[in-house]
């Protein structure tokens, strides 16, 4: 992501003189002049295509996008200056991922490689990456416990399913029986005592895309809803907004409370209209590690007749084994719940590629499924997103589940609660920060509460190890407390504190918050947040190129 920082901030500085937008003063006029140009000249080009309005963007924010838009398109040049930028980024970017790219093959060899050559390289890229994803510094990621028995015997386990596809469950039953015992294990957990109505999928994304389809169809089919929205705060997670985006569901984002991080239900309700098809709570979200009033969410959707999604992803098997703690109501034992999403691949500490969506009825879920009688292949029947599969998933999963057990789980999730509850408060006792919220699972997000800029400590945490995230609106530091770095939040808190006191000697060399600041500061001044977000896009194109 880094990489597109430069590009940002060229292209935002090219622009900016050669349209001269110099000061707020002179951008007003050049806003209202630049409007009716590119209001014309929509007229014109678009044959009357207005641009509309996104749901959650200011009208004063719209304008400046298209204003911007209009200029980058009918300015003469600026279009092939794009271009050229675009291409120089693209190999910058490629050439810093290339730092990590050895032995590069480029096409099939003509004799297949020797097993023993092949070993050699996986040896060499395990020993190099294992220091990164073992260094007990990184946020999130890997989330197992550092059981090496236990990891070591749940490869043996799942290797047996590498080859099985249990979208031929009559070839494999095994994986079936597998993946449905995951399915009702994870029902159980979340108040689906006699049947659990799930789908076994690949991630906690493809979990909340399967639930938002569910009731895109659900709502057509039963309500009419053909212009479908849904109401979520703005701490919910990005898989919702891609959801939205597959589907062309509107979202609208509902505020979150500035103290408590949690959402806002006052400003929910306002957004709720007769095309809402869900609203959404997370338990808890992933910036701030906050829950939303689950119990009251469930109470506003039952009365308004709509889906209720709880997004239970990061958390679900914190929460499911820690009945002391008093969260509350979380899952179908409340009236107003159709839907949760809960990940085994995080704190269920099963290998990657694994999740589970929990639907209320069996109705809602066939909404999800796919399915035609009339294929030349003949009758076709899909739950998910995928075609053919890999039993894998099921497979860590199901060994995980019954590895660990109740009882350990339970163990696990209070340390992690515990480390949380502790981190969350000697943050706190740093005079020069706050932590957002009161974050009481198993993230803790903190901000600056006086002038030392958060995101030069995130460099200086970056620069000792530490791989975290940052948030934006407010500016802050984020990590996803695991079994894998828990033991070094000591250590954590007294590298913050000397940050800080780095940052206070070296005040000029600090202001500016490193790459994340001007990351930041640069995607938050360009008035097209669609521009901003393509330019992460050639990110991705980088990453995928040899
Ligand atoms: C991680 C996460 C997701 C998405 O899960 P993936 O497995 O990364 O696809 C959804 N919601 C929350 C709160 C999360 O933390
Ligand atoms: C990978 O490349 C390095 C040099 O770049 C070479 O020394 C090494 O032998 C190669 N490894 C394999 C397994 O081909
Ligand atoms: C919680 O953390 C505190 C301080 O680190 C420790 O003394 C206590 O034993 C922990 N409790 C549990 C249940 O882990
Ligand atoms: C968190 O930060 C890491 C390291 O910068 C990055 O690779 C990852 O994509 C980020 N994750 C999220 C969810 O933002």
């Amino acid at each position: 992501m880094y990489q597109t920082i430069d590009f940002l901030k060229q292209v935002y500085s090219s622009l900016k003189n050669s349209i001269k937008w110099q000061t707020q003063l002179d951008e007003f006029d050049i806003v209202i002049f630049g409007f009716l140009i590119t209001f014309i000249l929509h007229f014109i080009l678009n044959r009357i295509r207005l641009p509309s309005r996104d749901y959650n963007q200011s009208y004063w924010s719209f304008v400046k996008s298209q204003v911007f838009m209009g200029l980058i398109n009918y300015c003469p040049g600026v279009s092939s200056f794009l271009e050229k930028k675009k291409e120089e980024a693209l190999k910058s970017f490629a050439h810093s991922l290339d730092k990590h790219t050895t032995n590069k093959t480029f096409k099939i060899p003509e004799n297949g490689m020797g097993y023993d050559k092949i070993n050699e390289r996986l040896k060499s890229w395990i020993e190099r990456d294992s220091k990164n994803y073992y260094s007990g510094k990184i946020s999130g990621s890997l989330y197992v416990h550092n059981d090496h028995k236990f990891i070591e015997e749940c490869q043996e386990f799942t290797k047996n399913f590498i080859y099985s596809n249990p979208m031929h469950a009559d070839l494999w039953p095994a994986s079936r029986q597998l993946e449905a015992e995951v399915i009702k294990m994870t029902g159980e957990l979340f108040g689906q005592e006699k049947e659990s109505i799930g789908m076994l999928t690949t991630g906690g994304t493809e979990s909340i895309l399967l639930a938002i389809l569910a009731y895109r169809n659900w709502a057509e089919t039963e309500k009419g809803i053909t212009q479908p929205n849904i109401v979520i705060p703005e701490t919910a997670h990005a898989a919702f907004y891609k959801a939205a985006e597959y589907f062309k569901i509107q979202v609208r984002t509902a505020k979150v409370n500035q103290k408590t991080f949690s959402v806002d239900l006052k400003d929910l309700k306002s957004h709720i209209n007769s095309n809402t098809i869900c609203i959404v709570g997370s338990m808890p979200n992933f910036p701030y590690g906050t829950q939303d009033p689950i119990e009251e969410l469930a109470a506003i959707a039952k009365k308004k007749k709509i889906g209720f999604h709880v997004d239970a992803c990061l958390g679900g098997f914190i929460v499911a084994f820690a009945k002391e703690m008093n969260y509350g109501k979380f899952d179908f034992t409340l009236d107003g719940v159709t839907s949760i999403s809960c990940d085994q691949h995080k704190h269920g500490l099963a290998p990657k590629g694994v999740s589970t969506v929990l639907f209320k009825t069996r109705q809602l879920r066939q909404y999800a499924f796919f399915s035609t009688a009339t294929w030349s292949g003949g009758a076709y029947a899909v739950p998910t997103t995928q075609g053919s599969k890999t039993g894998i998933g099921a497979a860590g999963a199901w060994f995980t589940m019954l590895a660990i057990g109740r009882k350990k789980y339970a163990e696990l999730s209070k340390q992690i609660i515990n480390a949380t509850i502790q981190l969350a408060k000697q943050i706190n006792e740093i005079p020069e920060l706050e932590v957002c919220g009161q974050p009481k699972v198993n993230c803790v997000c903190f901000k600056s509460k006086g002038n030392i800029n958060v995101y030069s400590i995130h460099q200086i945490l970056t620069s000792k190890g530490w791989n975290l995230n940052t948030t934006q609106n407010p500016n802050g530091i984020h990590i996803s407390v695991t079994q894998q770095n828990l033991q070094n939040l000591k250590q954590f808190v007294q590298e913050i504190k000397e940050a800080i006191q780095e940052i206070k000697a070296n005040p000029s060399k600090y202001r500016k918050g490193g790459d994340m600041g001007a990351l930041y500061g640069t995607t938050q001044k360009i008035p097209d947040s669609k521009f901003a977000g393509n330019a992460l896009k050639l990110y991705l194109d980088s990453v995928l190129k040899l």
